[in-house]
């Protein structure tokens, strides 16, 4: 039987999977600081080398060598988010423009090059993830859009024909390898650019093969991690910025700090956007009036210098922390931007409750299409890194109880059930 395949490209986090001759999925690993991982992070990395000559790492080392660069190169992530926007075309790299399936491709093939250096050559058939719904796209125009320049990726990564399959759906077949008995479950991955459901019957009844329909119905929404994170970047890290701050005019009048700058800061795949010549100016004029200039200058030295990942990291480890913690103290320091918050677990939850009413709404919708009660679910998977937000999985908990609710291999269950299902097509 041939080998098969699943890639799972995710927002914050890709993995990938193979099936060998049936059996249980067994995930790609890659190099990392010294060890090896099976999360590989979406991040791709550009630097110049000594002959001006321009190489690429992705994944887990694309981290390590920015961070290792006295003069870093240039850093991209959250490449997925962008599959959906018509203003993302090209961006520049030293001087070249690349499309987005371009950089989505290179990624693609770095992922798949230190994936077969561990697990051999990687030519069966493939199915690949994608989510229910694309974080931003707001038609079904923007979907179709979405998912060609997805396939287009691929296709630049070195993967012709790929099988597309919902994430959330992926995700029931990694959790049915655990049944000895059909259940009808419902599946919540909560990720970095989408939370995703499906109510699928799996099991060891389950029909298999390519026509079968197990699946009574999927929904999602473009609210996960990335958007929790913003969160925290509006409520701590803004106001140390001049978020809030005034500046004086020409005219003698108090005006505000302008809301488009903090606008992307708080979506961490738009910070880079700021390192114009136009944005600094205008920071640098903005600086001249402000209230309180040092902030300006914090700002300034975080737009610079490019410190999205810095800042990220210091947020993802708040948030990672309030996940198991009732309280974390938020700390950044780097030049002038010194930001030092102790941040409450309660704290965090109302500051993102909208979008936790949000993925609840996107829940209630998906029972109410299927016309399903809680009473009716067997069990409720739920994976994904946000998932370990607890102001998330208590809408579980409170709806369908503790004994129903199962969990585990977060950021690669999804891998693991496209390779099953590759191997069943
Ligand atoms: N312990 C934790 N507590 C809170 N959030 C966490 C935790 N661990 C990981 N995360 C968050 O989970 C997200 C990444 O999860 P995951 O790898 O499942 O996403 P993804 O598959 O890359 O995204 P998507 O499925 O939306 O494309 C990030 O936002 C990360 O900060
Ligand atoms: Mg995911």
């Amino acid at each position: 039987m041939a080998r098969a395949i699943g890639l799972d490209f995710g927002t914050t986090n890709s993995a990938i999977a193979v099936v060998d001759g049936g059996g249980a999925p067994r995930l790609g690993t890659f190099d990392w600081s010294g060890g090896e991982t099976p999360t590989f992070r979406s991040i791709l990395y550009f630097e110049k080398d000594e002959d001006e000559r321009i190489a690429s790492v992705a994944g887990p080392a694309a981290i390590d060598r920015y961070l290792a660069a006295d003069d870093p190169g240039r850093l991209v992530q959250s490449l997925k988010s962008f599959l959906p926007s018509r203003d993302f075309v090209t961006t520049s790299v030293f001087g070249d423009a690349w499309r987005l399936e371009a950089l989505i491709g290179r990624l693609l093939m770095r992922l798949r090059e230190g994936a077969e250096a561990r697990l051999g050559p990687l030519d069966g058939p493939i199915v690949v993830g994608r989510p229910v719904r694309f974080a931003g796209a707001k038609s079904a125009e923007d979907e179709e859009y979405a998912l060609s320049r997805l396939r287009a990726a691929y296709w630049n990564g070195g993967f012709g024909d790929v099988v597309f399959e919902y994430e959330p759906v992926a995700a029931a077949y990694f959790y049915e390898q655990s049944l000895d008995h059909d259940e009808l479950v419902l599946i919540a991955d909560f990720g970095g650019g989408t939370s995703d459901f499906s109510l699928v019957r799996v099991g060891p009844g389950r029909e298999k093969g390519g026509d079968a329909q197990p699946i009574l119905g999927t929904a999602g929404v473009g609210v996960a991690g990335d958007a929790f994170d913003g969160k925290i970047v509006r409520h701590v890290v803004a106001p140390e910025l001049g978020q809030r701050g005034e500046h004086r005019s020409i005219f003698g009048r108090v005006l505000l700090m302008p809301e488009w700058i903090f606008a992307h800061l708080e979506r961490w795949h738009h910070l880079s956007f700021l390192k114009t010549p136009k944005t600094l100016q205008i920071l640098h004029d903005l600086r001249r009036e402000a209230v309180e200039p040092e902030k300006l200058d914090a700002l300034i030295h975080l737009v610079r210098n490019d410190l999205g990942l810095a800042l990220y990291r210091a947020v993802e480890r708040t948030k990672v922390e309030l996940s198991s913690r009732h309280e974390s103290r938020f700390v950044f320091q780097n030049g002038p931007a010194a930001i030092d918050v102790e941040i409450y677990r309660g704290d965090f939850m109302t500051w993102i409750w909208d979008e936790v009413q949000q993925i609840e709404a996107c829940l209630d919708g998906l029972l109410e299409e299927c016309g399903t009660e809680p009473a009716d679910i067997d069990a409720v998977f739920l994976t994904g890194g946000s998932s370990f937000v607890p102001a998330v999985r208590g809408l579980f908990l409170e709806r369908f109880g503790v004994e129903k609710l199962h969990a585990g291999d977060e950021l690669t269950s999804v891998a693991g059930g496209l390779a099953l299902r590759a191997a069943e097509l």
